[in-house]
């Protein structure tokens, strides 16, 4: 896993006849390579068939309201805030996966749609009328200064799976900012708060964040697949550790924080019951306290973590089962993209079953 295949080897051996958890760790590697570079392409052709928007151009930004409460205005700002932190981002996953094609593409790909959000948040809070031109320019100077560090730097894995978490948390913020847009909260500050055209904003980005979620999704159930037991312990530590990306460099943080908590936007409640909890569905883990005693469980076996039926002693803390059907489910799309463009003639995507898990 620590090595990413080469190229030239995706093409040594077409068709692997040996069941995933009996492969060696290079066949892994590749499969995963090729896993992703498939997802990759396929979510490429539906990105720009499907959320070709401008963040300029697809909203009326003249007919935003002019009198939107001071709260929404320093959401929209702690929102511009964390996506104009971008390219910082891009920057640093960029170097870590430079060697997988996949990989390394959907970066860009990920980072030229995040940064329309940057965009766009930024275009809501200067068409709000509520913060001047010199004030903004102020301020991104100053977001500017600081560059951004992952948690997790040096280790793609953790990434990986951080950004799952992520994209969840973003989209839920978004979906609850649409909310009050919508004139649905129930706090006193947003009741006077609905706007259609923030709506459309709001919607329009939270479709690209669920967008990014499931690719991420995808990624880190591939790995699950071939690595589960460093996969899990990856999840545990980014849980563990989980905060929103850049909450340490943007200045109004603490304004941010405490405007989308008292907005019922995202708080600890929401990260533990609408992001932990929905991560945690989609990947078979039933509980935290499972997982860590899964992986507690699987560090008794010496030496070979991954390896063919060393797996055996993960398998009960999270659902292989459901993994296995995810991961051929993707596959399949990927499959029947490739086989549309006529890819498969030459390099065919090949989903290698897993018959060794104990089946309940
Ligand atoms: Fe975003
Ligand atoms: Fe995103």
């Amino acid at each position: 896993m620590d090595a990413i295949a080469p190229p030239t080897t995706l093409f040594d051996d077409l068709k692997p006849r040996t069941p995933a958890g009996l492969l060696s760790r290079r066949e892994k590697d590749r499969l995963i390579e090729r896993g992703f570079l498939g997802l990759y392409r396929w979510y490429t052709a539906r990105s720009q068939a499907t959320r070709n928007w401008n963040p300029d151009k697809s909203f009326e930004w003249r007919k935003l309201r002019q009198d939107l409460s001071e709260p929404l205005i320093q959401i929209l700002q702690g929102f511009f805030a964390v996506e104009y932190f971008t390219p910082d981002y891009v920057d640093e996953i960029l170097n870590l996966v430079r060697k997988s094609h996949g990989r390394s593409h959907f970066q860009l790909r990920w980072g030229a749609e995040e940064e329309k959000h940057a965009d766009t948040w930024e275009n809501a809070v200067l068409f709000s009328r509520r913060r001047t031109p010199e004030f903004i320019e102020s301020y991104k100077e100053d977001l500017r200064s600081s560059v951004h560090r992952s948690l997790w730097e040096g280790d793609a894995l953790r990434n990986l799976v951080y950004t799952v978490f992520q994209e969840r948390a973003t989209q839920l913020n978004y979906l609850n900012l649409l909310k009050i847009a919508r004139g649905k909260s129930d706090k006193p500050q947003h009741k006077g708060d609905a706007d259609p055209v923030l709506a459309q904003v709001a919607q329009t980005i939270a479709v690209d964040e669920a967008a990014h979620y499931n690719f991420f999704l995808e990624g880190v159930r591939l790995f699950l697949y071939y690595y589960p037991q460093r996969t899990l312990e990856a999840i545990r530590d980014v849980i563990t550790h989980f905060t929103m990306p850049a909450h340490d460099i943007v200045p109004d943080w603490d304004a941010f924080n405490y405007a989308v908590y008292k907005a019922g936007v995202y708080g600890p409640r929401e990260y533990a019951r609408d992001v932990v909890q929905i991560v945690f569905r989609n990947l078979g883990i039933e509980s935290r306290k499972k997982l860590e005693e899964g992986i507690k469980r699987g560090r008794i076996v010496p030496d070979k973590r991954d390896e063919g039926t060393q797996q055996t002693a993960i398998w009960d803390s999270f659902d292989y089962g459901l993994i296995e059907g995810d991961v051929r489910r993707i596959h399949d799309k990927v499959i029947a993209y490739e086989r549309e463009i006529g890819r498969d003639e030459i390099d065919p995507l090949v989903f290698v079953p897993n018959p060794e898990w104990p089946q309940k």
